[in-house]
Order: C-alpha cells, then sequence, then structure tokens
C-alpha cells in the first residue's frame, strides 16, 4: 500500500505516517520549503527506505500535478495540510483561505484530473460547528454529523469549504472521498502556539528555571516576592532572576481534547471502509481552559497556579467558540473506534513530557 500525506511536518502528519509505515505502507510526504528546518516530528523517520518526502505546497497545483504524477498508483491521500491556527487566521485570512480551502479542491481536482484510482481523506474540523450544539436528553449541548455548521472564524469558513468540495468530489466524481470531523486533539507534538502545549511547555520550563532559583519557591506557595508584577515571577525582588508569567486570554471557553495518536488510527479507518463518509471523533468529555490549567499545574505538584498566570487581551479573538463536545456515535458503530486517553491521561502525559525536558535529573 501507498499513502501520500500533505501536512506530514504537523502534528497528525508525523503520527499519521508513523501508524502507516508501522502497517507496512509505503509513505510520500509533501513537505513546502521553510527556512528553518521544519522536520523536527518527523526527524525519526528520515532514512526509513519506505518513507519518502517531496517538495510541494498545495497552494501550488503545479507540484500537486507533478507529485501525483510520479506517483499515479498511491492507494490513500490524506490531506492534512492547513494554516491551521484560529487566531491568526483573523490576522491572515487570504492564507488561510489558500492554503485550508483552496488547498484541498487543489488536491482533489488533481486526483480527479490524473483519474487516479486512490481515496481520499479530508482533515475536517470541530470548529466548523462556531456557535451552534444541539441538545441531547439530558438537556448537555453535544455536536455531531447532524449538527448544522455556524462557522466563527475564517478558518472556520475555509475549512467548511474544503469539506463541501470533498462532499461534492464524493457525488460528483465518485470518488472515495471521506471527512473526519475531529475535535481538538494533542500531544507531545503539539505546536507550541496552541493553548494545551503553551500551558504545558511553559509549566516545564518555569520549573526548570525554579530548579536552578530555587530560593524561596517552598511547597510550592508563592511568596509576595514572586508576585510582584503582573509580567514576571521574581525569587528575589525586582533585582533578582525573573521569568515571564504564564500570558493567556479566554479562560471560560470548552474544547472536548483528545491524543492525537488515537485519532489519527481513526483517519485509517475511514479509509479502510467500503463506502465513503463524514465522521466525527471526539472524546464526549468537555473542559474549560481553566480546568486544564488546574489539572496541568496538579500534575506538576503546584496548587497556588492563579498568581503565575495572567490574562492578556492580545490573546483573546474577535469571535469565540464558546462550547465543543463531541458525539462520536458513527464512527464507534461503523469504525469501531473509541479514544483511548481520557482528559486526565492527555494532560498528564503533555506536562510529564514536557517537565522531563526541562528538568535535570539528580545526578
Ligand atoms: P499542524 O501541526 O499545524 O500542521 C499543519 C501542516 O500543514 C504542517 O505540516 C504545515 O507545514 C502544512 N502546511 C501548511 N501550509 C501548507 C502549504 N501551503 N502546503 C503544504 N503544506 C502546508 O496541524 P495538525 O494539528 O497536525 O492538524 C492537521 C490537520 O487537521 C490540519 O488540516 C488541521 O486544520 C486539522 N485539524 C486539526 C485539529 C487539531 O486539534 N489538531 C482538529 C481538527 C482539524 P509546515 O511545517 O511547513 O508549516
Ligand atoms: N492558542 C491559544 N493561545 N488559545 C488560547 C489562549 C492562548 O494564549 N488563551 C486562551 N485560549 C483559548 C482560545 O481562545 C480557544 O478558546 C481555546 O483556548 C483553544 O485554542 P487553541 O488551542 O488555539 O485551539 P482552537 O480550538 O482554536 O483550534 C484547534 O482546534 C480546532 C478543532 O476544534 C486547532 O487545532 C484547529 O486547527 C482545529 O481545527
Amino acid at each position: 500500500m501507498k499513502a501520500i500525506i500533505t501536512g506530514i511536518t504537523g502534528q497528525d502528519g508525523s503520527h499519521l505516517a508513523d501508524l502507516l509505515l508501522s502497517k507496512g505502507y509505503e509513505v510520500i510526504g509533501i513537505s513546502r520549503r521553510c527556512s528553518v528546518d521544519n522536520t523536527q516530528r518527523i526527524q525519526h523517520l528520515i532514512g526509513d527506505p519506505k518513507f519518502k518526502l517531496v517538495s510541494g505546497d498545495i497552494t501550488d497545483v503545479h507540484s500537486l500535478l507533478k507529485i501525483f504524477q510520479d506517483n499515479e498508483y498511491v492507494d490513500e491521500v490524506y490531506n492534512l495540510a492547513a494554516q491551521s491556527h484560529v487566531a491568526v487566521s483573523f490576522k491572515q485570512p487570504g492564507l488561510t483561505w489558500d492554503i485550508t480551502g483552496k488547498g484541498c479542491l487543489n488536491v482533489l481536482q488533481t486526483i480527479a484530473d490524473l483519474k487516479l484510482n486512490c481515496k481520499f481523506y479530508q482533515a475536517s474540523s470541530s470548529e466548523m460547528f462556531g456557535d451552534s450544539y444541539d441538545v441531547d436528553t439530558h438537556g448537555n449541548k453535544y455536536q455531531d454529523e447532524n449538527t448544522k455548521f455556524l462557522p466563527q472564524s475564517p478558518y472556520a469558513i475555509a475549512k467548511c469549504a474544503a469539506h463541501y468540495v470533498t462532499r461534492l468530489f464524493r457525488e460528483s466524481h465518485g470518488i472515495h472521498a471521506s471527512t473526519g470531523i475531529l475535535f481538538n486533539h494533542e500531544g507531545e507534538r503539539r505546536g507550541e502556539n496552541f493553548v494545551t502545549r503553551k500551558i504545558t511547555k511553559w509549566i516545564g520550563e518555569f520549573v526548570g528555571w525554579h530548579q536552578e532559583n530555587p530560593t524561596v519557591f517552598e511547597n510550592c506557595q508563592l511568596t509576595e516576592y514572586e508576585n510582584l508584577d503582573t509580567d514576571y515571577i521574581y525569587t528575589e525582588g525586582k533585582s533578582g532572576p525573573k521569568f515571564p508569567k504564564l500570558r493567556l486570554g479566554n479562560l471560560e471557553a470548552f474544547r472536548d481534547w483528545g491524543y492525537a495518536a488515537d485519532y489519527v488510527e481513526a483517519m485509517w479507518l475511514m479509509l479502510q471502509q467500503e463506502k465513503p463518509d463524514d465522521y466525527v471523533i471526539c472524546t464526549g468529555e468537555t473542559h474549560t481552559i481553566k480546568d486544564l490549567l488546574r489539572c496541568a499545574f496538579e500534575v506538576a505538584g503546584i496548587e497556588d497556579w492563579e498568581h503565575l498566570v495572567t490574562i492578556d487581551p492580545e490573546f483573546y479573538r474577535p469571535a469565540e467558540v464558546d462550547y465543543l463536545r463531541g458525539r462520536a456515535l458513527r464512527a464507534q458503530e461503523q469504525l469501531g473506534w473509541s479514544p483511548t486517553h481520557s482528559f486526565k491521561d492527555l494532560v498528564k502525559l503533555m506536562v510529564e513530557h514536557d517537565l522531563d525536558a526541562n528538568i535535570q535529573s539528580t545526578p
């Protein structure tokens, strides 16, 4: 089996490549030119005879045409490439549209023009639901495949367009094209400007810094020195060593967070089905950013965390998605998929990873 993955250098691309290689696939990853090395997440795959990186950009149809002509017997194509940051999409809506929306059309049109006989996966998103939800018999809010989309960001609008393009190519060109409407998924490889990783990375660095400056931080209680202003944490008053506080935006939004390695398994399962379809992939648990903070600091043994965080309007968005909690009944029934990591497992895994990266082991 041979698969092409766009977005190979991203969180999901790297996990999916691991999964497919473990199943004996040949994997072709499309990566774009970068002024610095962007292959951190796939370093361990470079040199594997079944793994190949090719240069391309999903906004450039010519590059896609050449790659697909060179790989006409590809079995599966996973379109994971995107400008995937919601806040960035408000600042760069045009670029987001070109990559996240039109990029999907470029890939599908190339497959159709070359009449390739391959299955296609599109990375759709729970962000497409925006402000919309349904209510179950217990009065709880949720989203599933039947919930309408009410997108709240340029990113979500681009994802909706790509979602409908995929359905169109399924219907009009007969392509086995499926979409995974994935809720937030995270892990050790998560980009550092998404809220989970921003928090766990900060905790790792802060605890590491404190280990080198242990003067007053006893029993994880802040002294008056340490909370002298809104920007920094100090250990010996303002003239001593200081560490920038964790700057965040809206702490009240709810998200349904799962583990990325679980979610790429669902992508693969979708392409093993006889018929293409759309599937919600989620845990069914929802928590606020504040819950996440509490849980993450608890893993690091820090109780008095509120003084370490400062609210910065810079990280508020022009429009917010307030509540996401998925219901993955279709994936459970048709794919036999369910998540293996709870919210607590996920947070523990991420905090421990970032603590390990920053704490000196005692000799
Ligand atoms: P990610 O870590 O941000 O990775 C995005 C990937 O897209 C990177 O490899 C990036 O390459 C690549 N890319 C960006 N622009 C490109 C272009 N013009 N041409 C080719 N490649 C390009 O995202 P992720 O978390 O792995 O998510 C994977 C996909 O799932 C995305 O489409 C995302 O929108 C979607 N999604 C993610 C989640 C989630 O919670 N993670 C949930 C729902 C849907 P560089 O390394 O060069 O930047
Ligand atoms: N990134 C970030 N940074 N988010 C913050 C911050 C901050 O400093 N402070 C608060 N938040 C809030 C955001 O306002 C949002 O409500 C929530 O934390 C989650 O933000 P992100 O982690 O950036 O994720 P997202 O939900 O906007 O988008 C992710 O999930 C989507 C699926 O629902 C991305 O992975 C998208 O690509 C994906 O489609």
